[in-house]
C-alpha cells in the first residue's frame, strides 16, 4: 500500500478537496481526511488498473507497478485494503477534526458513489469492452471518461466543499467545475499517452494505441483532442466566476492551468 501511495503522483484530487473546502470558508484541516481518502481510492484504482488482467502495465509513478514488486495476489489485496481504509479514514479522521457527522456522511456518499458501480468500476468495464473496437464513438468515449475519471475528481471537490460547510448551490457549482476538470484530466492523460515519453510520465507511454483503447486522440486526432481540452478548461473556469477572490479559488485556477 505504501509502495503505491507514497510514490508521488500529482496529488490533484487531494489538493482539489482542500481547495474546495477553503473556497467555501472551511479550514484546510477539515478536508485532510477526505483528501487522503480520495488519494487512497485513486491509488487503489491504479494498482488494479496496472494488473495483467487489466492494462498490464509494469511502471507507475516512476516505480515498478505494485504487482511487479509484490505479486498479483498481494497487489489485489493492497488495492482492496486501500479502498476500505479510505472509508475508515474518513470516518475516524473527520470525527477527530470536528467535522459534523451529517457532513461526513455526505462526503462518504460522494466518495462511495464515485468508486463503485456508478463510477470507476463502470468506467473501467466500459474501457476494457471498448478495447479493439473500431466502431467506438464519442458517446461511448464520454461514458468511459466520466465514469473512470471524472466522477472521482467530482467527489474529491464536492466532499471537500461539503466538509467545509458548503450549501447545496455551492456544492453543485463545485461539482460542475470538477466534472469538466475531471474529463479534461483524462483527455490530457490520453494525449500524453501519445505525445510524452515513459520517463516524463513515470508510466508506460503508448499503451492506449497498443491496446486499441477508445480515446479522444484516436477519435478526434491529436489536434481535435487538444481543442476539446481547451473547451473543457473554459467551461470549468466559468463555474468559478461566482467564487471570485475566495481563498481556494486561486488553487482551483492553478489546477486547471497545471493540466
Ligand atoms: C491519470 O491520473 C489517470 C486517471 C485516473 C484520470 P493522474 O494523472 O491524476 O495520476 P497521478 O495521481 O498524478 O499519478
Ligand atoms: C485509469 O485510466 C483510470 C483508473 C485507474 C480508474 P488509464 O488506464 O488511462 O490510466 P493510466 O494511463 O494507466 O494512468
Ligand atoms: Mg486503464
Ligand atoms: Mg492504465
Ligand atoms: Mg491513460
Amino acid at each position: 500500500m505504501r509502495h503505491s501511495i507514497l510514490a508521488g503522483g500529482k496529488r490533484i484530487r487531494p489538493v482539489l478537496a482542500i481547495a474546495a473546502c477553503q473556497l467555501v470558508g472551511g479550514a484546510a484541516a477539515a478536508a485532510t481526511p477526505v483528501a487522503c481518502a480520495v488519494e487512497m481510492i485513486h491509488t487503489a484504482s491504479f494498482i488494479h488498473d496496472d494488473m495483467p488482467c487489466m492494462d498490464d502495465d509494469a511502471l507507475r509513478r516512476g516505480r515498478p507497478s505494485n504487482h511487479v514488486v509484490f505479486g498479483e495476489a498481494t497487489a489485489l489485496l493492497a488495492g482492496d485494503a486501500l479502498l476500505a481504509l479510505a472509508f475508515e479514514h474518513v470516518a475516524r479522521g473527520s470525527t477527530a477534526a470536528g467535522v459534523p457527522a451529517d457532513r461526513t456522511l455526505r462526503a462518504v456518499l460522494e466518495l462511495g458513489s464515485a468508486g463503485g458501480p456508478g463510477g470507476i468500476a463502470a468506467g473501467q468495464v466500459a474501457d476494457m469492452q471498448g478495447e479493439g473496437d473500431p466502431s467506438a464513438r464519442l458517446p461511448a468515449m464520454k461514458y468511459i471518461l466520466v465514469h473512470k475519471a471524472a466522477r472521482l475528481v467530482e467527489a474529491a471537490a464536492v466532499s471537500g466543499a461539503v466538509v467545509g460547510g458548503a450549501g447545496d448551490a455551492d456544492a453543485e457549482r463545485v461539482r460542475r467545475y470538477a466534472h469538466f476538470l475531471g474529463i479534461l484530466g483524462q483527455v490530457v492523460d490520453d494525449v500524453l499517452d501519445v505525445t510524452a515519453t515513459s520517463e516524463q510520465l513515470g508510466k508506460t507511454a503508448g499503451k492506449d494505441a497498443a491496446a486499441g483503447k477508445a480515446t479522444y486522440p484516436r477519435l478526434l486526432g491529436l489536434e481535435g483532442a487538444r481543442a476539446y481540452a481547451g473547451e473543457l478548461l473554459a467551461k470549468a473556469e466559468a463555474e468559478l466566476d461566482g467564487f471570485d477572490a475566495a481563498p481556494g479559488s486561486i488553487w482551483l485556477y492553478g489546477l486547471s492551468c497545471g493540466l
